[in-house]
């Protein structure tokens, strides 16, 4: 499964923050907002992942990001040259997904709680056709809205409805088989001249495999694309770590416990980032890796 993070658009809600800095650069508490969408994806287990952006942004996210070597991960890096929709992802990325599934996730999600990984995982498994993942809103005027049956099967499936009929919003995460880019390529752009994902969803819809899963109670899903819910994000997470002692998005402290990288590693970034609390937190992991190592080392001797 390899996994798509679309981090382009324009950001014009976010205007003037987004003039010069790319939306999912932006600080969400303590680290940029790219970091919480491409968590998720490493906690499903994906490692191979393409970060389409404009051109002139991609430096910054390479800069962020490099290779993702030292994560474990195989990070590249497409470029869209202006936001023409979601589903140009598809277009771009047809190299990228190859024969395979692929998975896409927009760079300004944020989905908190370990919940949402685990049923990514399972929809990875699962997977049919095409499979989004939704969450009740009270104002799905606003929102991609998908109807459901009680097996999850999607019945309807409508851009902004202005009579919605229901109330399940189609959140930022995706899988999708192969066929995507082939669908991709057959839509034609909307009213507002852009390549909408809905629309892709709505050929797997009419070929009666589209699944639509409820996000769990445990997740919290929130697009930062307002300055409102930018703020909104930053709070909740620093609540989260708070309250918990433990990072939110933390990209090393995942890819050691999902096994992509050693100790050592981890302990390298720790020192790269020693005047940080970020950093601080990582050199902690390591204590507490290396006592959590001793203590079953001991055990296992006794
Ligand atoms: P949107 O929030 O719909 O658009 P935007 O980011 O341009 O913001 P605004 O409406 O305020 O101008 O985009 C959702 C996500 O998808 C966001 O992470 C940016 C990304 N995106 C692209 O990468 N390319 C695109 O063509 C579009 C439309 C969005």
């Amino acid at each position: 499964m390899k996994g798509i993070i679309l981090a382009g658009g324009s950001g014009q809600r976010l205007h003037p923050l987004t003039c010069a800095v790319n939306k999912q650069l932006l600080p969400v508490y303590d680290k940029p907002l790219i970091y919480y969408p491409l968590s998720v994806l490493m906690l499903a287990g994906i490692r191979e992942i393409l970060v389409i952006s404009s051109p002139r942004c991609l430096p910054q996210f390479q800069a962020l990001l490099g290779d993702g070597a030292p994560l474990g991960l195989g990070i590249s890096y497409a470029g869209q040259e202006r936001p023409r929709g979601l589903a140009e992802a598809f277009l771009i990325g047809r190299d990228f997904i190859g024969k395979g599934a692929c998975t896409l996730v927009l760079g300004d999600n944020i989905f908190l709680g370990a919940g949402a990984a685990r049923q990514l995982k399972r929809a990875i498994t699962s997977n049919a056709g095409a499979t989004v993942f939704a969450r009740e809103v009270s104002d799905p005027e606003n929102y991609g809205i998908v109807e459901l049956d009680r097996r999850g099967r999607a019945t309807s499936l409508v851009e902004k409805p202005a009579h919605p009929r229901s109330n399940w919003a189609v959140t930022g995460l995706y899988v999708y088989d192969n066929r995507v880019t082939e669908i991709a390529a057959g839509v034609r752009p909307s009213a507002r001249g852009e390549l909408e994902i809905t629309d892709v969803n709505r050929v797997y819809l009419e070929r009666g495999c589209l699944d639509a899963v409820r996000l769990g109670q445990d997740v919290t899903w929130l697009d930062a694309g307002t300055p409102e819910r930018l703020l909104d994000a930053g709070l909740l997470v620093q609540e989260a770590e708070r309250r918990e002692d433990r990072k939110v998005a933390c990209l090393e402290e995942i890819a050691f416990r999902q096994g992509f990288i050693d100790l050592a590693a981890v302990e390298g970034r720790a020192a790269a980032l020693a005047d940080s609390a970020y950093g601080q937190y990582l050199t902690r992991l390591v204590a507490e890796a290396r006592e959590d190592a001793q203590t079953s080392g001991g055990r296992a001797a006794a």
